[in-house]
């Protein structure tokens, strides 16, 4: 695992948008995983300066959101199709063909979760997925006991996360449509953004904790391509600091692509 901490947001998040820019550069058919929440918008704000100003070309790329709220239509102001639109797919030269987010208001979910699944095999897999974490530990809605081997499904919110997010965008659901952790495990490269210090103890718990059901992100330990980046005060409970320092700096002189630095 690869841990980065910044000094501010603004650094954590336009450092995640040169991997994904990277990733993309690389391999314009990408097939990037993308995340919602109040984390990761920086980091698409920088995306869409790239496409504008850089000519960063996503006219091949797939894209797969994480999750959507469970009864929600596409239109509704709270619904992630729409955050995800107005944040990020509107401003970009994305497909919209090739751009998915679970139905949220499918009148069949066992069905809806296992095309999303199907859909996601068939593109060729997630290249690079984006993440955010949850003061419960969650990645995507996989809140606290979720098997670390599930697939998409629906999934009842934690407390937790029904007040964070109703401080966002006012009363919400109570049950979500979610990638499972075995889902997200298959990307071939995880990329977890993590800021504010109300983020650290989910931090140290998913990155130094014992791999537990009851902090989901903590299942990224076992996978061998994942990238977290922090700033300093959601990094503030790790215990092993300086030495991820030490590794980030060898990591930009010997393999600086790995950090979106080449
Ligand atoms: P946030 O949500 O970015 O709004 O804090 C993160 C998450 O719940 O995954």
């Amino acid at each position: 695992m690869l841990v980065v901490i910044h000094p501010n947001p603004e650094a954590a998040s336009k450092q995640a948008a040169k991997i994904v820019a990277d990733q993309v550069r690389r391999k314009t058919n990408s097939v990037l995983g993308l995340s919602t929440g109040n984390t990761p918008l920086a980091t698409y704000a920088e995306l869409i300066r790239m496409h504008r100003e850089e000519g960063l070309d996503f006219s091949a790329v797939t894209t797969f959101n994480l999750d959507e709220y469970f009864g929600v239509p596409r239109d509704h102001p709270q619904s992630f199709y729409r955050h995800i639109h107005e944040n990020f797919l509107d401003h970009i030269n994305a497909k919209p063909e090739n751009t998915h987010i679970p139905d949220g208001f499918s009148s069949d979910f066992a069905k809806t979760c296992m095309e999303y699944e199907t859909a996601i095999k068939r593109a060729g897999g997630i290249d690079l997925q984006l993440l955010g974490i949850g003061r419960t530990g969650h990645i995507g809605f996989n809140e606290p006991t979720s098997s670390l081997a599930s697939r998409t499904r629906l999934k009842t919110l934690s407390d937790e996360t029904i007040a964070d997010n109703s401080k966002i965008s006012g009363e919400i659901p109570t049950i979500s449509i979610t990638m499972g952790i075995g889902t997200i495990l298959e990307a071939r490269r995880i990329l977890l953004l993590a800021t504010g210090g109300k983020k650290a103890d989910a931090v140290a718990k998913a990155l130094e904790g014992p791999i537990t059901s009851s902090v989901s992100a903590s299942a990224l330990q076992m996978h061998g391509d994942v990238t977290v980046m922090l700033d300093e005060d959601a990094a503030a409970n790790l215990t092993h600091r300086d030495y991820y320092r030490r590794v980030i700096d060898q990591t930009a002189k010997h393999s600086p692509e790995r950090l979106g630095l080449k």
